[in-house]
């Protein structure tokens, strides 16, 4: 039986920290999908389809592109493309306390809801500081984010978002 798992994300843009735990999963899988989905709480900077095409050339570019799906879900419950794919279990890094007080309710209810399971991945210490979030705000104030994120999205974000 093909063991298929989801890394679920906003993505807004990858960064060095997802694209371990995107790796370090690509490892334990028969078969991965990332997926970007759109979260309501958080402001956007790049439309979904840019995150999508951002993931792909990193995987691509990480040599992982065999067993990788990239995808977008916005169709409503996550574990309903969980469903779809025939995967059955979700993987999520987790840098600290705050992020497993974060993903443990989204965790049950995922479970509750389809039986999917979900599986914390530590990833590497060097990047437990790295944050979207972080790239965001650095990105928008000129600063150097070549540190915290794959080549092609510092490159991305030098050119496209220079005014
Ligand atoms: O990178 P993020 O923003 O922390 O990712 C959060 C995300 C998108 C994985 C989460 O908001 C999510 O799972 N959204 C899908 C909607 C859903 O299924 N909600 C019910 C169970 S949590």
């Amino acid at each position: 039986m093909q063991r298929i798992a989801v890394v679920p994300g906003s993505f807004d843009p990858v960064t060095k920290g997802h694209l371990d735990v995107i790796e370090r999963a690509a490892g334990l899988y028969d078969e991965l999908h990332v997926v970007v989905v759109h979260n309501p709480d958080k402001s956007a900077l790049l439309p979904i389809a840019q995150r999508v095409a951002l993931i792909e050339r990193a995987v691509i570019d990480a040599g992982i592109q065999g067993r990788v799906v990239v995808a977008s879900w916005s169709m409503g419950l996550l574990v309903d493309y969980c469903t779809d794919v025939g995967a059955s279990v979700l993987v999520k890094g987790v840098r600290s306390q705050v992020d497993v007080a974060y993903e443990t309710p989204m965790a049950i209810v995922n479970r509750h809801l389809a039986g999917v399971e979900t599986v914390f991945l530590l990833p590497d210490p060097q990047h437990a500081l790295v944050s979207s979030s972080l790239v965001r705000q650095v990105s928008a104030l000129g600063g150097d984010v070549s540190p915290y994120v794959p080549p092609v999205v510092a490159d991305f974000l030098a050119t496209a978002m220079t005014p």
